[in-house]
């Protein structure tokens, strides 16, 4: 982490776990555990636990993002979720382009844009994920692979809208597989996201941007990993599901 110059975000991606119920109890475990952090809490939960979890958040410190959000205003898109409903509910932060949704539901480069420009628009602050696969890695693929998924997420988003992004490195081979990439491999990883928006939007712009590491962070190597320079926060998802790991990992960035 460099905070001379960008904040540090620790955010956590519930993905598909956690009732509303169980959404409350657990934000209400968090909340004074986390409540002197310095650095910027926020946890991605699923679209039906959000009324609950804004209510559990309400005068904390911790934030409420959603997991996905759809690119059209409204209209015949039967289940899908606009970014002003998100607004509406209390929402100030959602996940974008996981890979998760890359690999199980069809999404591509040109809607992980479409979804970002549609959540910066609406006033949100897009967690956008890029990652190579272990086979894309073994390539040699992962700096051509990094720079283009950055650079494609951002097309068409307005200069004075980039301090609003934020962009997670999650090498695919990392999530979920308790195989945390190196700190020297994220710290690489998120360097080559940088270097993209640096030649998108210029050094200083890039030198601004947050870029979370994701993938099997846990309280025990979180340390490791924020210590780079180029690693601002985490996008965490199994040890976001446990509050006082989350709170190790937030007090990790709160150095
Ligand atoms: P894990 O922390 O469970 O590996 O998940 C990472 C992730 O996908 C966060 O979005």
């Amino acid at each position: 982490m460099n905070k001379a110059y960008r904040k540090a975000v620790i955010a956590g991606n519930w993905k598909m776990n956690k009732t509303p119920r169980e959404a409350s109890a657990l934000i209400s475990e968090m909340r004074p555990l986390v409540q002197n952090a310095d650095c910027d809490v926020v946890l991605c939960v699923p679209f039906i636990d959000i009324p609950a979890a804004v209510e559990a958040a309400k005068d904390s410190n911790i934030k409420i993002g959603a997991e996905n959000v759809h690119f059209k205003a409204s209209g015949a898109y039967t289940g899908e979720v606009s970014a002003q409903m998100l607004v509406e509910s209390g929402v100030e932060y959602v996940v974008v382009g996981h890979s998760e949704r890359r690999t199980y539901f069809g999404e591509t480069d040109q809607t992980v844009n479409l979804r970002t420009l549609a959540a910066l628009e609406a006033g949100l602050k897009p967690i956008v994920c890029v990652g190579e696969t272990l086979e894309q890695r073994e390539l040699g693929y992962t700096e051509t692979l990094l720079k283009y998924q950055t650079k494609m997420a951002l097309t068409n988003v307005k200069p004075e809208q980039l301090k609003n992004v934020i962009i997670a490195y999650e090498p695919v081979w990392a999530i979920g597989t308790g195989v945390t990439a190196t700190a020297d491999q994220a710290d690489e990883g998120n360097g080559f996201v940088r270097a993209a928006v640096a030649e998108a939007f210029g050094e200083e712009a890039a030198k601004a941007l947050t870029v979370q590491y994701g993938g099997s962070m846990n309280a025990g190597n979180a340390a490791e990993l924020l210590a780079k320079e180029n690693v601002d926060g985490g996008l965490i998802g199994g040890a976001s599901l446990k509050a006082a790991d989350f709170a190790t990992i937030v007090e990790a960035a709160s150095k």
